[in-house]
């Protein structure tokens, strides 16, 4: 790669460090020196000070975005989904479908750019960041309607590698796969500046890795896209790390007071949402997970009921009518779906009320299909995905950072765990303990930036 002036030195170097790389579904990860790239003209390379794990870093584990049923419904070929005029990326979302080994795992986390690309502005050397799920370029059809978070010029990317469809990792020679846009369990990552947001110094760098996805859209599916009215009920199918962003965001609400004027700006935004349900301590936040370690915690975040599914078994009553009894027969007017689990989303969906509940689905699946009541969709019930809860990375998340260093958001009890980067595969066994929310992954050498208030 030819060198400007300004790239001299550190930028334009390859730095070996040690990376969690898996070779295989569901094969232990190897903790292994790799090669990462120097950052092309758009990109940013990062030394990491944590990450933190998200659900999907298991389904990808697993063999995501390979899928485990319903290969029937898959195209013959790769699909191309956005293939738009005048847009710089082309996007490949659907991808492949399937399993990419090697791969450097994590998708959550902060670190300090070491060097930037020669394209970058907004970026400079020693700025503090997070990778985020998407990126916001703002001028998109999707980016303007504002109905939307899933920017045409940055989306989702499930091929594992960088925008440029090249990956910017290798060991011994052999290219590594990303995961989604950066790969954060690694000493060094390499990200595309449209898909990282600057962090504030007074932000602790472990709230800040949370941001990257998994409170993040917990948060957002009720702040962005079921936007809760006063009064709502609302049931949450699976309390993990996602759904406590949303047992957080019902927390907020219950304890807000004011109601602002109504404007379009996003601090006001947030303000609104969460005035607008203050008064949800009153109102049903209906908390759904097998796991009963969850009660407690679920409660005491703002949840006003919990239902443990395994415990209707006895008395053959399903949890959409379990539901349903708890909110005078009605249903929930929203039920936000993050368990992963894909048979819930029709589960959640019968719990909503007729005529105009709505479902938010955030969980992801290996299960290509999931089966819907097609008479409950006609009797006029929504059913709405959401990638990153709705969020736009550059316009909310500086939010988001403000409210969290100026108003405290009670993420403390979001991670349970801590491991160094050594004994990441003791994380993977944390995750299936009952206790354990999410795990802190550090790194040797991180303690050296001075990020903390
Ligand atoms: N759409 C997005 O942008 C996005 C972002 C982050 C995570 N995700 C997905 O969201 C899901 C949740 O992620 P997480 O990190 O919170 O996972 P998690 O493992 O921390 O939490 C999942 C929770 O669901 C519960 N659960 C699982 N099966 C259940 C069942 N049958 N009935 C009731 N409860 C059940 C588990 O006990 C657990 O508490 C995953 O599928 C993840 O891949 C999606
Ligand atoms: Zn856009
Ligand atoms: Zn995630």
């Amino acid at each position: 790669m030819s060198s400007t002036p300004e790239m001299a030195g550190k930028a334009s170097q390859i730095i070996t460090c040690k990376a969690a790389v898996c070779w295989g579904p569901e094969e232990p990860l190897k903790v292994e020196e790799i090669q990462v790239e120097p950052p092309r003209a758009s990109e940013l390379r990062v030394r990491m000070i944590c990450a933190s794990t998200c659900h999907t870093d298991i389904l990808c584990w697993n063999g995501f975005p390979a899928v485990s049923s319903g290969a029937d419904l898959l195209p013959e070929e790769p699909v191309l989904v956005f293939v738009m005029e005048g847009l710089t990326s082309l996007v490949i979302f659907h991808g492949f479908l399937q399993a990419l080994f090697p791969r450097v795992m994590g998708h959550e986390g902060v670190g300090v750019v070491e060097s930037v690309g020669e394209g970058v502005t907004g970026f400079k050397e020693g700025d503090t960041v997070i990778p985020t799920v998407l990126g916001e370029c703002g001028e998109c059809p999707n980016c303007v309607s504002n109905k939307t978070n899933l920017c045409f010029k940055h989306p989702v990317l499930l091929h594992g590698l960088m925008p440029d469809g090249t990956s910017r990792m290798s060991v011994r020679g052999q290219p590594l796969y990303h995961l989604i846009n950066c790969s954060t369990f690694s000493e060094y990552m390499v990200v595309d500046a449209s898909f990282a947001v600057k962090v504030p110094p007074r932000l602790q760098p472990e709230h800040a890795t949370l941001f990257s996805c998994g409170f993040a859209t917990g948060f957002g599916a009720v702040w962005k896209e079921a936007k809760l009215e006063e009064g709502s009920t609302a049931a949450v199918f699976g309390l993990g790390g996602v759904g406590m962003g949303v047992r957080v965001y019902a927390h907020i609400m219950s304890i807000c007071a004011n109601v602002p004027k109504i404007d379009e700006s996003p601090t006001t935004q947030w303000v609104q949402a969460i005035a607008a349900a203050k008064s949800l301590g009153a109102a049903k936040i209906i908390g759904v997970d097998v796991k009963e370690t969850r009660r407690e915690k679920a409660v005491e975040l703002g949840m006003t009921d919990f239902i443990n599914p395994k415990e209707l078994d006895g008395d053959g009553k399903t949890t959409p009518e379990a539901i349903k009894e708890m909110t005078g027969g009605l249903g929930v007017d929203y039920s936000i779906e993050c368990s992963g689990a894909a048979p819930l989303v029709n589960q959640a969906f019968q719990a909503t009320v007729p005529g105009k509940g709505v479902t938010i689905v955030v969980g992801a699946s290996n299960e290509v299909a999931i089966s819907i009541n097609l008479l409950e969709l006609i009797i006029g019930k929504m059913l709405k995905g959401s990638l990153y809860g709705g969020i736009k990375p550059q316009t909310d998340i500086p939010v988001l950072f403000d409210k969290c260093i100026n108003e405290g958001l009670p993420l403390d009890g979001l991670v349970t765990h801590e491991v160094g980067l050594g004994d990441v595969n003791h994380a993977y066994e944390l995750l299936k303990l009952p206790e354990c929310l999410k795990v802190l992954i550090t790194f040797d050498g991180a303690k050296e930036y001075p990020s903390r208030p």
